[in-house]
């Protein structure tokens, strides 16, 4: 691939129009970073994939600033999708419906239904309205590594590759959104993210979580992909396999049992989530060998967080 420079600007109108031109432009959202590329513009589309190293069946999500674009992407909308849509847009929530024919096959990895999501980030949305067109955008990573949630993070893996990075704050939740698929009836959550499964289903009860196994085939591509995962080996407690030599850190909520040569302590779950994928990132800086994360009950974010972990760890 060829080296080209990579704008970094903190202005959203100027990352737009590069994008309008035919860029591949990375945001911040609430969640975490995303690239971005026009989604009727195949060939930046294939540049998106190329950039992050992502395989072609892995289908994109397409981001909006406005609900009003949602029949440009959407054929159908189910009574459930529309609640959703309702009491969870602007926000990290992703519902994925029948698409149009106007939305390119390559944004949905040949896919006849596509994710759509409007960020609740001040900054993406001025982004996504001065681009006035739906962004497809994956996490702004290199397929397989963590998701960026500041774009120093988005910097080192894609310098060189993209053409622009809109520089904000670090991502408020740091987890990725929920993904609900709405082309089926009764819905069935696809991805666990900060909107839990209680919170949907205050909204439509009927939403059942994906059995692990239950996928189907590929029902969500992305999730039997590699994820998440940084360099050094994951493992879920709060102390040291016995016998371990090499060089281990340690992220949770309390106090671990051993002395780690890095160590995170987070004042709530909601920080633990925030801060694990650049806990990930900062620990292969530093060599380490192994990464100890202390599980957390499976309730509200504490469920997507502890997904998160184990695919990590997987
Ligand atoms: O929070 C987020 O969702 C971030 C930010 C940038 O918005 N985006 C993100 O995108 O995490 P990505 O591409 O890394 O993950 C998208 C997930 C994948 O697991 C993919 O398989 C699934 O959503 N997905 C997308 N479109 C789908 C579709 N039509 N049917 C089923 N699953 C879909
Ligand atoms: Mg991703």
């Amino acid at each position: 691939m060829k080296e080209i420079s990579t704008i970094k600007t903190t202005d959203p109108k100027e990352a737009a129009r590069l994008l309008i031109r035919g860029g591949v432009v990375a945001f911040p959202t609430e969640t975490v970073y995303g690239l971005g590329a026009a989604i009727f513009d195949e060939a930046a589309i294939q540049r998106v994939f190329e950039a992050k190293g992502r395989p072609g069946d892995n289908p994109l999500i397409a981001h909006i600033g406005d609900v009003g674009q949602i029949d440009l992407l959407a054929s159908e909308l189910s009574t459930s999708a529309d609640r959703l849509i309702e009491a969870f847009f602007p926000g990290p929530l992703t519902i994925v419906v029948k698409k149009t024919e106007a939305v390119p096959a390559i944004a949905t990895a040949g896919l006849a239904t596509i994710g759509i999501r409007m960020p609740n980030s001040e900054l993406a949305l001025a982004f996504l309205r001065a681009c006035g067109t739906p962004i497809v955008a994956p996490s702004a990573n290199i397929s397989g590594r963590p998701s960026p949630t500041t774009w120093q993070a988005v910097r080192d893996d894609l310098d060189g590759r993209i053409d622009c990075i809109l520089q904000g704050e670090p991502t408020e939740i740091g987890l990725e959104s929920t993904v609900v698929d709405c082309s089926v009836e009764p819905p069935v959550l696809l991805r666990r993210g900060a909107i839990s499964i209680e919170t949907l289903q205050s909204v439509v009860p009927e939403i059942r979580e994906a059995e692990l196994g239950d996928e189907g085939p590929a029902r969500s591509p992305g999730l039997k992909h590699k994820h998440y995962s940084p360099r050094a080996t994951v493992a879920i407690g709060t102390s040291l396999p016995l016998g371990f030599a090499g060089r281990a850190a340690f992220i949770g909520t309390s106090m671990p049992r051993d002395v780690f040569a890095e160590s995170r302590i987070a004042a709530s779950v909601e920080e633990y989530a925030a801060n694990l994928f650049e806990f990930f990132r900062e620990c292969d800086r530093r060599g380490i060998d192994l990464i100890v994360c202390e599980a957390v009950p499976e309730t509200g974010i504490g469920a997507a967080l502890m997904d998160r972990i184990r695919r990590a760890a997987e």
